[in-house]
């Protein structure tokens, strides 16, 4: 039966039909609001959906996240990066010369120009790695924009896989220039994971040197970060999109959005709490501060926004994550701070009350620290594994009509006045 859901403004009986979802919350359409002369109010989207989307579905009360409807825990364990991002885009998972072709194709635009190299000459090795990300990708824009129709759906194909070839080689230059060494090209007898990991710890001349059990966690991370539906990097994709801003500088706006520690910048976040608990003897106090309503401190790597129940992508990386450390033998005082404060954060009951899992930034970000990625580079792995996800919505949305994204306000400023000449104020 259509549902309908009712309100009465000013003694007038106002019906707002319900759409319904194939999965999860249906929707009340308030679009009929705007000629009543009222608008709905929602700081921070708590309940409100800005757009359909056929990509990624998540519960999170739950626990469930799935891309195009497969779940992410056997997308993790059976898929891979270039097959999850194949899927995301084009909505259905590739034959086996489907997939094939996407991998080579990929594989063969890592390569950026020689001249775009140049854009890292204008930072210095201190320059935090998410500046180099995002500018080096709003300059790619400097090499596509030219006859780039973003109504073409071929034209947005080429664009999807020039960003989804070219991040990893971006967020490898990036770490080159944080370590002041030579970049490294892409090899292209190496998967996607390998490549970036080649392109990050190989050194000019030398065969490539890959260990299988870390680009296998690598390859990992990327599927675990490749979407999450209309979170705040992806809406700020699609919003800047709707104006049919280039769809480089789009993406570039998603990554500014993305380095928040409240976002993708919690991995660092995370590490950095890791460093300033110091040693195993200071958590209680850390966890009595998290739990002071008077203290502005929150355990970084805990909670989150969607997910009150457990955060599906947390279960997964952890798995990786102790493979990660078995592989490489790791003996690090931090990872073991990060250990126990989990521990003794599970059995807290403002934790338990509150529903405050540890969430995938705090294992990727153990995990990342074991493979020595360091810490600023973080955020510019999650913005590599990110990449499908966000060209999808992009795509998405301009493969049917669409409007721009343009919010109202509750305006709560002052009344109409007279402008005062600065000699009388
Ligand atoms: N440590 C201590 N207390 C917390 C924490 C935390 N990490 N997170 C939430 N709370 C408390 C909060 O103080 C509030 O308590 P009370 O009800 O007594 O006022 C309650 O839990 C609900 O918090 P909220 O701020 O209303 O929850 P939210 O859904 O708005 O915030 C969050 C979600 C992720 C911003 C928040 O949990 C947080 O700041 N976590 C730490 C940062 C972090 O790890 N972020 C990564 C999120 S996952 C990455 C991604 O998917 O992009």
């Amino acid at each position: 039966m259509t549902q309908k859901v009712q309100i009465i403004i000013d003694g007038k009986t106002v019906d707002l039909p319900v759409l319904e979802a194939t999965e999860g919350r249906n929707v009340v359409d308030v679009r009929g609001l705007i000629n009543e002369g009222i608008y709905t109010y929602d700081p921070g989207f708590l309940s409100t959906a800005a757009c359909d989307s056929e990509i990624t579905y998540i519960d999170g009360d739950e626990g469930v996240l799935m891309y195009r409807g497969y779940p992410i825990e056997q997308l993790a364990e059976k898929s891979s990066h270039l097959e999850v991002s194949y899927l995301l885009f084009n909505g259905h998972l590739p034959s086996a010369s489907e997939l094939k072709a996407f991998e080579q194709e990929i594989i063969s635009r890592m390569a950026v120009d020689e001249h775009f190299q140049h854009i890292f000459d204008g930072f210095t090795a201190q320059s935090h790695p998410m500046s180099m990300t995002c500018a080096a990708v709003a300059g790619l824009a400097s090499l596509y924009h030219e006859g780039l129709d973003i109504y073409d759906e071929d034209h947005r194909r080429e664009t999807a896989l020039n960003l989804i070839a070219k991040i990893p080689t971006i967020a490898a230059m990036t770490y080159k220039k944080t370590q002041g060494e030579a970049f490294i090209p892409p090899d292209p007898s190496l998967n996607y994971a390998e490549n970036f990991l080649h392109m990050c710890f190989g050194k000019k001349g030398r065969a490539p040197d890959v260990n299988p059990v870390i680009s296998a966690a690598m390859d990992r991370i990327f599927i675990l970060h490749a979407d999450h539906e209309q979170n705040a990097s992806t809406s700020t994709v699609r919003l800047a999109g709707s104006t049919e801003a280039d769809p480089y500088a789009a993406i570039a706006a998603g990554i500014a959005a993305l380095w928040g520690p409240s976002h993708g910048g919690a991995n660092e976040a995370v590490l950095d709490m890791l460093s300033e608990i110091g040693d195993e003897s200071q958590i209680d106090q850390y966890v009595a501060k998290a739990q002071d309503k008077d203290d502005p401190f929150r355990l970084m790597g805990f909670g989150h926004r969607v997910y009150k129940n457990f955060d599906p992508r947390a279960t997964v990386m952890q798995s990786s994550c102790d493979a990660v450390f078995k592989e490489l033998g790791v003996d690090d005082p931090l990872l073991n701070v990060a250990r126990k404060l989990e521990q003794i954060a599970r059995e807290e009951d403002y934790f338990i009350e509150r529903n405050l899992y540890p969430n995938i930034d705090f294992y990727s970000g153990i995990t990342l620290k074991a493979i020595g990625i360091p810490v600023p580079m973080f955020t510019v792995i999650f913005t590599l594994g990110r990449m499908p996800g966000w060209i999808s919505h992009w795509n998405e949305m301009l493969s049917s009509p669409f409007k721009i994204g343009r919010p109202r306000q509750l305006y709560l400023g002052p009344g109409p006045r007279d402008y005062v000449d600065v000699g009388s104020r």
